[in-house]
């Protein structure tokens, strides 16, 4: 009888064990204002190390049990390929453990929307995978931080986000990769997002693997504006660039003396891509003032020309082909492996 009851204890025990079990999630810093501190007449990002940041927040330890590491402490208008493809690579690694349930990433708001959308490309796991930043420094009166903390890291401990995209957290709002972009340069409420042309959770069967990608093709980004000089597409074709997003004015459209370099260096293998100054509405093969397919252009479709920026540096780890790059910007992408 004695026996019975210790295994039944022991059972009990090892079961209340795991039902409290608190869900496993990895924080990944990168600076931005989240770690930012006040100076002068306005504050410094990436100052505050992630454990300072954490501690400031002890309701973060009834959410989830933390592993935490500091990847690096930038602005991230100092964010770059070289990071993204470290990070992305940490990422998986950090999944292929099986020990993780989530994974929060402290960082700038100036350019999460673009990392959120390389991860979203590039991550293997279909577990939650959460971008968290703030308006405000971390030794502000009204940090909104430590709240938009606690929202990352519950996001990316609930198994109901398992198989979403990569999501942005601003605000104590949730905003999925594909659709997000900078709404505001000074609220609170910076994130906006656009109803994207398809969604793309990110997983082992979805998007690229860049295990064997140490450097990304150069692609650059052209403003368009009443008047566009020709000067900064011409340096990009000089300096052998592999592609260039054109955000046109309306549509998509250009100045006709830099539509004709464009053409010219889409004779010469360059890859040119179309995109929009507008906020909504995209840019599309159909119904424009551009003939793409006769002209060798990419239509950008919902994505802004950052995140299409990202779409076509990734496309040209695999292809050359115009006709299979448009593919990567009107569907989802069924996994890319670079060929060695
Ligand atoms: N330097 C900007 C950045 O790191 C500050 C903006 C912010 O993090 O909210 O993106």
């Amino acid at each position: 009888m004695k026996r019975r009851s210790f295994l039944i204890i022991i059972l009990l025990c090892v079961l209340t064990q795991g039902i409290l079990a608190l869900p496993k999630v990895h924080v990944i810093a990168t600076g931005g204002t989240i770690a930012g501190t006040s100076s002068g007449s306005g504050y410094t990002a990436g100052q505050v190390t992630i454990d300072n940041i954490l501690a400031a927040v002890p309701d973060l330890s009834k959410i989830a049990e933390l592993d935490y590491e500091q990847f690096c402490n930038i602005g991230s208008q100092d964010m770059n390929e070289t990071i993204w493809l470290s990070l992305s690579k940490r990422i998986n690694e950090l999944f292929a453990t099986g020990k993780y349930d989530g994974i929060v990433i402290t960082h700038g708001t100036d350019t999460m929307e673009e990392t959120a959308y390389f991860l979203n490309l590039t991550t293997r796991s279909d577990k939650p995978v959460v971008l968290v930043g703030s308006m405000r420094p971390s030794d502000a009166p009204d940090a909104d931080g430590p709240k938009n903390l606690i929202v990352a890291v519950k996001a990316a401990a609930d198994k109901k986000n398992v198989g979403k995209e990569v999501m942005c957290c601003l605000n104590q709002k949730l905003f999925e990769a594909s659709g997000v972009f900078k709404n505001n340069s000074r609220d609170v409420d910076a994130f906006a997002a656009i109803k994207p042309d398809y969604t793309m959770p990110h997983g082992s069967k979805v998007g690229f693997d860049v295990t064997e990608v140490e450097k990304l093709p150069n692609v650059g980004i052209i403003y368009g504006y009443a008047g566009c000089s020709t000067l900064p597409l011409q340096a990009f074709v000089d300096a052998n660039f592999e592609g260039v997003v054109l955000v046109g004015v309306g549509d998509g459209n250009f100045r006709a003396d830099v539509q004709k370099i464009a053409e010219k260096a889409v004779a010469h293998g360059m890859k040119i891509v179309r995109s929009t100054r507008c906020p909504h509405g995209g840019v599309y093969t159909e119904g424009g003032e551009v003939e793409d397919l006769e002209l060798g252009f990419i239509a950008a479709g919902s994505l802004n020309a950052q995140k299409a920026r990202i779409l076509l540096m990734l496309a040209l780890t695999q292809t050359k082909d115009t006709d299979q790059i448009r593919q990567y910007f009107n569907k989802p992408i069924a996994l890319q492996t670079v060929k060695k």
